[in-house]
């Protein structure tokens, strides 16, 4: 635990609620406070999943962050935070991860969005990897692009109406005004939240428990045979299965960048048998590279989904398949 954050010798003095959060919560509880953390497969019972818990009471959760739940790994933190600490830490849990669970307009617009958007949009909000029929992909609801582009307004008008020329057709004959409106507030309350947003961003990185950035070696000509960070090692064939399902998309199944969603990304995603990569990306910068995403594209910070051991076996497949057999390959030529 990282000491003192908390407390201040200055009576009152207090600290920023996310980050308070972030320096001693997220741990356990996740970055989106869905309890997916990597230490949720080493607990029982498991983190708390706030997303879900409307029945909790602003007090119960006070009392509980104070003194701690007996017989979980959930602690009393009375000692590390005062008590205007724990009041501005449950409401910024309340007002950021339990916002749709408290709300029955927004729950019932959750319904709606799994009813009838999640085929096409999926469950994050991500979209659809695959053209559908003849038309565009599902639009990215969680993308920064989206956040920009789309006001409520919009919104509203699109799913009422359709967008001509493409699989979003119009749900204006079949829900209620209000239940496009509930619709729509959840996908923005939920899904176009920057919190929620795995894509670009470092903010966390460095924070406790991350993994260490410095392990990156990306000038060219590293050492081919620098071992994973923090000794782990990865499983090329539990790395195979999560990259065909969440990598290959972007990355192509064959690693050269080619999948079918990088038509529609600026940068393009990485062309894993490009010589560039192959003499420069060895395990420590493979993991370092997955785990943190690259600010300012598509890429996402993997670190906030995946656990270390699922980020190392995932940059071995890639090492493995790309690297060490691309290298082969280029050489037999
Ligand atoms: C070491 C892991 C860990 C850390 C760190 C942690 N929690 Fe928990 N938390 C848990 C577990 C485990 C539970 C119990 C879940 C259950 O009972 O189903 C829990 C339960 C809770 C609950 C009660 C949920 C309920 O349904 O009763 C609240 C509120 C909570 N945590 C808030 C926090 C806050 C705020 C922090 C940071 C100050 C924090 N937790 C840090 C593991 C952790
Ligand atoms: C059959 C697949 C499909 C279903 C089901 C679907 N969408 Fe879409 N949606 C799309 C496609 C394709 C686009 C991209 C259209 C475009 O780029 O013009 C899109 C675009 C959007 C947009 C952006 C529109 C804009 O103005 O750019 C919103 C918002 C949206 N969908 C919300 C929803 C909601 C809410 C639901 C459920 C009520 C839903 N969609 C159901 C395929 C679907
Ligand atoms: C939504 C598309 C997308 C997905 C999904 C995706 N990537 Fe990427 N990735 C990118 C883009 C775009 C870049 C290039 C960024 C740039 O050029 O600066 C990139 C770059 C990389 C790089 C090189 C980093 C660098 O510094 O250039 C690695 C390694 C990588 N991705 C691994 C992965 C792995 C492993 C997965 C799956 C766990 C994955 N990516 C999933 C889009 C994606």
């Amino acid at each position: 635990m990282p000491a003192a954050a908390g407390k201040h010798d200055a009576k009152g003095a207090e600290s920023k609620p996310d980050a308070l959060y972030h320096n001693y919560c997220s741990v356990c509880h996740g970055d989106r406070g869905d309890g997916r953390s990597r230490a949720r497969n080493s607990l029982n019972p498991p983190p708390r999943d706030f997303t879900t818990a409307g029945e909790l009471t602003r007090e119960a959760m006070i009392t509980i962050i104070a003194h701690g739940k007996p017989g979980t790994a959930m602690v009393g933190w009375k000692t590390q935070l005062n008590a205007a600490e724990i009041e501005g830490l449950t409401d910024y849990i309340r007002k950021t991860f339990m916002i749709v669970a408290l709300d029955p307009k927004l729950q019932r617009g959750k319904t709606l969005y799994a009813q009838n958007c999640i085929a096409c949009h999926g469950s994050q909000g991500q979209g659809s990897t695959l053209p559908i029929g003849g038309s565009k992909p599902a639009r990215d609801l969680a993308s920064p692009q989206a956040r920009a582009e789309l006001s409520r307004e919009r919104m509203i008008s699109s799913v009422t109406t359709g967008r001509p020329g493409t699989a979003m057709a119009g749900f204006g004959g079949r829900m209620p005004a209000a239940d496009i409106d509930a619709v729509v507030d959840y996908v923005r309350a939920a899904i176009m939240v920057p919190q929620t947003d795995i894509s670009g961003t470092n903010a966390h990185a460095g924070r406790a428990g991350s993994p260490a950035p410095k392990a990156a070696a990306t000038a060219s000509g590293a050492d081919m045979k620098q071992p994973m960070p923090n000794a782990l090692k990865g499983s090329v064939t539990a790395g195979e299965r999560f990259y065909m399902a969440n990598c290959a998309t972007c990355h192509g199944a064959k690693g050269d960048g080619k999948g079918p969603r990088a038509y529609f990304i600026n940068p393009k995603p990485r062309n894993f048998l490009d010589p560039a990569f192959t003499s420069s990306f060895n395990r420590p910068a493979i993991y370092a590279a997955t785990s943190m995403g690259r600010q300012g594209s598509e890429m996402p910070a993997w670190s906030k989904v995946l656990n270390e051991q699922e980020i190392a076996n995932v940059a071995e497949f890639v090492f493995q398949r790309f690297v060490v057999a691309g290298k082969r390959t280029a050489k037999a030529k």
